[in-house]
């Protein structure tokens, strides 16, 4: 076993990990990122269509608008104090951005280039706002990069493909991390006065997502494990549109761009549900109408996919049907989405720019996570208690400025500010604070697991157990939810958890780049992810967001303008029994902007 000492162990190198890692080295602070993947290979670079910043390049914008379409998006359970943060962010956060060299489209004024996405309006709801900033469709993977080469400037030191999968407690304070290096299969303790958890989300517990191989959740199920609570896991976000079959992001800036979402009977479909911004609608509306034309039976061919049409014919027919003196040709539309093109070619043999393409809603983002406070600390309890030296930040955290359902552009938003704002955090925090020790024998509980899976002499591969746990999720806790299905898709999770305690096998046995032990463990963590979603879901008996109740169809702002803490409760980190879950509901959303301002009061969402 090696130690390595730092003041600050920022785990995950995606957007919200480099941000920290940034401004904590900024501040003065040595720090180590750790990541499984070399860090431009971060899921960060899926994120493709914009940023959102109330810039106002294209047309007026304030950033009150974009804190009112947050909280309207998230359906009224984000807490207003950090949707307020995030929107007068963004706007600087952006041009910091720019300033460091990210590559933006330009406008022919040579501003930075704004594109609409679903649910951002301007003047509280009235029309689309063009609020999205972006580089071609690739903007995450120009900000991986950008921040990647800062953090190399201001000294960062990486450890690459290293996997964390252990928080360190001690003393009530955390301590640092334990990381198997994949190389050598050796384990490395990160001793730290302030760690930062920025390891992304969990999209593989289901069967279709938007999400890499690599994101099974590992930083949320090292801490949970630890008994820090889970908040809001009930809301997780179906894109509405994923490449059918595959589930491989296209992004809503093609609909952005003016593209329209069609059924069987080549209708926009969008009209019916959402008659005032239509295709812009939030994500869960969009999903949610998608899946009730498949019922229907409006479905392509029959089939669980509808048409997204990006043709420029179509496109203009549209633009001109709505009064917009604004129309699109291929180059443009190919300069544009130059990705979604390349995507959909290569893996569909779809040409979009000739044809519409085919797409199913797919498994896309967390809204719940880590709970952390708007400084990225985490907080254990619905006091706001901290937990001293420990801080989260992006898709893994819970802010929660997201609420129930989160707005496309916001994520990146979220990195980027939150991600800031705890490197700042963090580089006071370490200037002050001593390193407190470790706690004995920092790996015995990872060693003891990773022997445990290594040498199984069951009788099933991991696959097999990941393939059903995505099928059982996606059938009983996918976009829409009951009573019976989620108590069935609950028992299940835990069914598979025993047989993966008494029941695993793998080939590989041995220490260097074995994946096969590694993938196993990332099975386990998305067993108790899926297992405390299961949950949640189960326990909020009503409507809201990206949480659809079918025995619960309304929301019920009387009793749940809460937030879930799902914790376990076990000292035992690999429990080989089903350990028993708590759930609390204490948790009260801050409506500090509806306290001043009535526009900001929860009411029906009109779209
Ligand atoms: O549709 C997209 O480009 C995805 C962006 C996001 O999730 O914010």
């Amino acid at each position: 076993m090696q130690t390595h000492q730092f003041d600050a162990i920022i785990v995950g190198a995606g957007g919200a990990g480099l941000m920290a890692a940034l401004y904590a080295s900024k501040g003065g602070a040595k720090v180590a990122v750790v990541s499984k993947l070399y860090p431009t290979r971060s899921h960060t670079g899926a994120a493709l269509g914009g940023i959102g910043a109330a810039l106002g390049n294209l047309e007026e914008d304030k950033p009150i608008w974009h804190a009112y379409d947050t909280v309207k998006g998230g359906d009224y359970l984000a807490d207003q104090n950090a949707a307020l943060i995030l929107a007068e962010n963004a706007v600087d956060a952006v041009i910091e951005l720019e300033h460091m060299g990210l590559p933006f489209d330009r406008t022919p004024e040579g501003r930075i280039s704004q594109r609409r996405f679903g649910g951002h309006t301007s003047n509280f709801g009235e029309k689309p706002v063009r609020r999205a900033c972006h580089a071609a469709d690739r903007t995450g993977h120009m900000i991986l990069q950008t921040l990647y080469q800062q953090c190399i400037k201001n000294e960062v030191k990486f450890f690459d493909e290293f996997h964390v999968v252990d928080v360190l407690l001690n003393q009530g304070h955390c301590v640092g991390c334990v990381a198997v290096q994949l190389g050598t299969g050796e384990m490395h303790v990160f001793h730290g006065k302030a760690t930062l958890f920025a390891t992304g989300g969990w999209g593989r517990v289901w069967r279709v997502t938007s999400n890499a191989h690599t994101l099974t959740g590992d930083g949320a199920a090292a801490v949970y494990r630890r008994g820090i609570p889970m908040q809001d896991m009930e809301f997780y976000q179906f894109h509405p549109t994923g490449l059918y079959g595959l589930g491989v992001l296209l992004t809503e800036g093609i609909r952005g761009e003016g593209g329209i979402l069609l059924n069987r009977h080549g209708e926009r479909f969008m009209e019916k549900y959402a008659p005032k911004i239509k295709d812009l609608a939030s994500r869960d509306v969009v999903s949610r109408s998608i899946y009730l034309e498949v019922r229907a039976g409006n479905g392509i061919g029959g089939k669980d996919y509808v048409h997204l049409d990006v043709r420029p014919a179509t496109v203009n027919r549209y633009l001109a049907e709505a009064g917009e003196t604004r129309r699109v040709d291929e180059a443009q539309i190919a300069r544009a989405l130059a990705e979604t093109l390349d995507v959909c070619r290569t893996y569909a043999g779809v040409d979009p720019l000739t044809e519409p393409m085919p797409i199913q809603p797919t498994a896309h983002y967390a809204m719940g996570g880590i709970p952390t406070n708007v400084d990225a600390e985490v907080v254990i309890d619905e006091n706001w208690t901290v937990l001293p030296g420990m801080y989260a930040a992006g898709e893994v955290a819970c802010v929660s400025c997201h609420g129930a359902n989160r707005l496309g552009t916001n994520s990146l938003v979220d990195l980027i500010v939150f991600g800031r704002r705890g490197g700042i955090k963090i580089a006071e925090y370490v200037k002050q604070a001593s390193f407190i020790p470790l706690p004995p024998n920092p790996t015995a509980a990872s060693e003891a697991e990773f022997k445990r899976i290594r040498t199984g002499k069951g009788k099933t591969r991991p696959y097999e157990l990941r393939k059903e746990l995505q099928r059982v999720m996606m059938d009983n806790v996918g976009v829409f939810r009951e009573e019976k299905a989620l108590s069935a898709g609950l028992e299940a999770t835990r069914e598979l958890r025993q047989r993966f305690r008494t029941d695993l096998t793998i080939d590989d046995q041995g220490h260097k780049f074995n994946t096969d032990v590694l993938e196993a463990w990332e099975l386990g963590c998305l067993i108790d992810l899926a297992e405390s979603t299961a949950l949640s879901a189960l326990n909020r008996t009503e409507s809201r967001g990206a949480h659809s109740r079918e025995d619960y169809k309304n929301r019920d702002d009387v009793n749940w303008l809460v937030h879930t803490l799902c914790y376990r409760k076990s000292d035992d980190p690999y429990e080989n029994a089903n350990p028993p879950l708590e759930l609390n509901t204490k948790k009260k959303v801050d409506m500090s902007l509806a306290e001043k301002d009535p526009a900001f009061a929860p009411k029906e969402r009109v779209y």
